[in-house]
């Protein structure tokens, strides 16, 4: 069964092959109204489960636009509204829903949820971001600076602010498309020690640069992301706004970085905390390209989940 989980829980073989089956798709639709189809409709006659336990408005609308585009169908879910959300176990929920779809995307809080519902579904699931990783967005970031730069191994790509969800993904990506990874934050909002430690051992290049200002020196692509996430209490707020402060990417520092360098943030972005506005609207940035790109990765995903 190929349930996307994780990046590096998915071959380096298998990952590649969605990127380029994605961006393959993307050129095929140039030209053509958004809602039209897609010439091969590798999805006909499937329907597949969309299900939120937190807010989302690219990972929501990029995974419905994609279903339809390949001719199968979606329905929306949120955990709130399912028995899921007042006590029905997870494993149940699973094998209700293999009765009845084809392929479930889940965006929820402890990744626990989403390995029970692998387990013991019996159709794909795929990770629509949990509080520890979020590897359909990195898949849409290599496929997007592939787009813009060509190949991503041997690049230098720099994230600066909290070490979290995302971040995961990115340095569990830094093994599987073997690019450099700096993370450059304070010790307090550190990656994930297990994911490091898993790092180091697959020898993937990757260190910690307390000074922003080191860290971009000679980078290739420099990456941001909210300095509170869905999954941190608001109470926390304040003291990760204190922590964080420093490493906001402004003009300044993107000019630190190599003349080429990209921007990337996988939205929503709160503009001028972690990233200025100008760098946003800049030319260095490809947020939009980024957020676009969701949608041509994940096709590639679900048709990988599939196997069509
Ligand atoms: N980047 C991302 O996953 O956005 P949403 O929270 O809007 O889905
Ligand atoms: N780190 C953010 C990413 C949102 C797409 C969060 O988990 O809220």
């Amino acid at each position: 069964m190929n349930h996307f989980l994780d990046i590096h829980t998915t071959s380096a073989e298998d990952l590649r092959t969605m990127i380029d089956q994605g961006r393959a798709m993307k050129d095929a639709r140039q030209g053509r109204p958004r809602g039209a189809p897609d010439d091969e409709q590798p999805l006909a006659g499937h329907m597949v489960a969309l299900i939120f336990e937190k807010p989302s408005t690219r990972t929501r609308v990029s995974f419905d636009v994609g279903t339809r585009q390949m001719g199968g169908q979606t329905m929306v879910l949120s955990g709130q509204d399912m028995q899921l959300g007042h006590g029905e176990t997870i494993a149940d929920t699973a094998r209700v829903l293999s009765r009845y779809v084809d392929l479930i995307m889940i965006r929820t809080f402890d990744e626990s949820v989403v390995q029970e519902m692998a387990e013991y579904a019996s159709v794909p699931v795929i990770n629509g971001l949990t509080d520890r990783s979020h590897p359909c967005q990195i898949m849409a970031d290599v496929m997007t600076y592939e787009e813009h730069r060509g190949p991503i191994k041997g690049k230098k790509v720099v994230w600066t602010g909290d070490g979290n969800n995302v971040f995961a993904s990115f340095l569990h990506a830094a093994q599987q498309f073997e690019f450099e990874l700096v993370f450059s934050g304070p010790q307090q909002l550190d990656p994930d020690r297990e994911y490091v430690s898993m790092a180091r051992e697959a020898g993937v290049d990757f260190t910690i640069q307390r000074d922003p200002w080191k860290a971009v020196d000679g980078a290739d692509l420099i990456v941001a992301d909210t300095w509170v996430s869905m999954h941190d209490a608001q109470s926390t707020r304040e003291r990760r706004h204190n922590l964080l402060r420093a490493y906001q990417v402004n003009d300044a520092l993107m000019q630190a970085a190599k003349p080429d360098a990209l921007f990337m943030h996988c939205l929503p972005a709160h503009r001028n905390e972690e990233v200025t506005s100008s760098v946003m609207d800049g030319p260095q940035s490809v947020i939009f390209d980024e957020a676009e790109n969701r949608l041509h990765a994940q096709k590639a995903v679900m048709r990988w989940c599939l196997g069509k």
